[in-house]
C-alpha cells in the first residue's frame, strides 16, 4: 500500500482531502526560487545543475507542504538535445535556432546528443532521495505537438493557426518531426522513471483551435503512444495527460487506456468534467490561476465549489494552468488550508 496520497488517488480511489500540487509551483512565484536562479546565473544553468535544480524542486514542498514535487526542468530541453540552440530572451520567452519552418529537418543534428539530459536524471535521483516518502515526485515532458510548435517557429507562436497551415502544407515533414519527438520523449521519460519519479505529466499546451482530426493525429495519438510504451516498461507508473484547450475532445482522452489522470484547463466546465471524465479517469485541476492571484472571497468561493463538485470522486486539486507570476505565495497557503478543511 502506498503512503502517497497522489498515487492513491491515481489508482482510482477518492481521497479526502484531495492531494494538492500546482503547475509551475517550482519556478514562478517563490522568492527562494529567484535567489537560487540568481546563484545559477541563468535558467538553463539551473536546469542542468542537479544540486540547485533539486533544491528548487523541493522548495514548494518545504513552503506549502504540497503533496507532490514537480521536477525542475523544461519541455524545451529535448529540442536542445536534438541539436537546436536554445536560449531565453528576457521578457519574451524561449528561442530555438535554426527554426525548422524555414530550414527543414536538416536543422536538427544527424545524431541527437541525449547525454545532455543526464543531469536531469541526476536531479531526479537527488530529489527522490531527499523528498519525504509520503510525497510524490512528478516527472514531465511536453507532448510532441507542443514541443514541435516551438521547434517549427523557433519561439512561442503568437498565432498558432499558422502552425496548422504549416501542417496542411507539409504534413509529412511535421509528422516526421512528431515521430522523432515521440521516440525521444519515450527515452527521456523512461530514464526519468528509472531515476525515481512516481508520476509523469505530459503537457500539451497548444491543443487549442485544432480540428478534431488533428487533435487525434497530432496530439492524442503521439501522447498515447508515449504513455503506452512507458506502461509496457513500467506497469506501475501513473500518467497524467494535460491537453490544454482540447475542449470536448477531452472525452476522447478519457477513453485512452494508457492515461490515469486528465488535467483540465480553465475553460472546462467542472460539472461536465465530473460527469464525463470522472467515470473513466482521475480528474485534476480546473481552477483559474488568476483567482489565486486575486485571493480573497472569489478564490474561496471557487475553491469550495470545486471541492464540492468532486467530493466523492478521485480528484487532484490543481489549477487550469500554471501560476500567474504575480501571485502572492500567502494566497497559495490560504488556498491549501481551505482545501484541507472538511466541507
Ligand atoms: O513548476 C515549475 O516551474 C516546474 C518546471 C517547469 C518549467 N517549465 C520551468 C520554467 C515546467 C513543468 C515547465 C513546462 C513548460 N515549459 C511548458 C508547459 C506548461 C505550460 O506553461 O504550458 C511550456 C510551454 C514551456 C516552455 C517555456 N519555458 C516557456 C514558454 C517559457 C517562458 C515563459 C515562462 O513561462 O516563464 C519557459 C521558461 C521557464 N520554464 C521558466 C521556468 C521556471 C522561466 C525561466 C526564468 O526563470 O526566466
Amino acid at each position: 500500500m502506498t503512503t502517497q496520497p497522489l498515487l492513491h488517488v491515481l489508482s482510482g480511489q477518492a481521497v479526502e482531502p484531495p492531494p494538492i500540487w500546482f503547475m509551475r509551483q517550482a519556478g514562478r512565484i517563490l522568492p527562494e526560487y529567484r535567489k537560487t536562479r540568481e546563484q545559477a546565473g541563468s535558467f538553463l544553468n539551473l536546469c542542468y545543475d542537479p544540486q540547485l535544480a533539486s533544491a528548487v524542486t523541493l522548495q514548494p514542498v518545504e513552503r506549502f507542504d504540497v503533496d507532490a514535487a514537480i521536477l525542475f526542468a523544461d519541455i524545451l530541453l529535448i529540442p536542445q538535445s536534438m541539436g537546436q540552440k536554445l536560449w531565453f530572451e528576457a521578457g519574451e520567452g524561449p528561442r530555438l535556432a535554426p527554426e525548422i519552418e524555414s530550414n527543414g529537418l536538416q536543422a536538427l543534428a544527424k545524431t541527437p546528443d541525449f547525454s545532455l539530459l543526464n543531469p536531469i536524471y541526476e536531479t531526479v535521483r537527488q530529489t527522490r532521495e531527499k523528498l519525504n516518502p509520503a510525497k510524490s515526485l512528478i516527472g514531465f515532458a511536453g507532448a510532441p505537438w507542443t514541443v514541435a510548435t516551438y521547434m517549427l517557429h523557433g519561439k512561442s507562436s503568437k498565432d498558432p493557426s499558422a502552425l496548422r497551415s504549416l501542417y496542411y502544407q507539409q504534413p509529412d515533414m511535421v509528422l516526421e518531426l512528431i515521430e522523432r519527438l515521440t521516440t525521444a520523449t519515450i527515452t527521456y521519460l523512461d530514464h526519468q522513471i528509472k531515476a525515481g519519479v512516481d508520476v509523469i505529466q505530459i503537457f500539451e499546451s497548444w491543443a487549442q483551435g485544432l480540428p478534431a482530426e488533428l487533435l487525434e493525429k497530432l496530439c492524442l495519438a503521439p501522447t498515447a503512444k508515449i504513455a503506452t510504451s512507458l506502461k509496457q516498461k513500467h506497469p506501475n507508473i501513473k500518467i497524467i495527460a494535460f491537453p490544454r484547450g482540447a475542449g470536448s475532445f477531452l472525452a476522447a482522452y478519457g477513453d485512452e487506456p494508457s492515461f490515469d489522470g486528465i488535467s483540465i484547463d480553465t475553460s472546462v466546465p467542472w460539472q461536465w468534467a465530473k460527469d464525463v471524465i470522472s467515470p473513466k479517469k482521475v480528474v485534476q485541476g480546473g481552477m483559474d490561476p488568476l483567482l489565486v492571484r486575486a485571493g480573497g472571497p472569489e478564490m474561496e468561493r471557487a475553491a469550495l465549489k470545486l471541492k464540492r463538485i468532486f467530493a466523492d470522486s478521485p480528484y487532484i486539486f490543481n489549477l487550469g494552468h500554471g501560476f500567474d507570476p504575480g501571485t502572492d505565495p500567502t494566497h497559495v497557503s490560504h488556498l491549501i488550508s481551505l482545501i484541507r478543511q472538511p466541507l
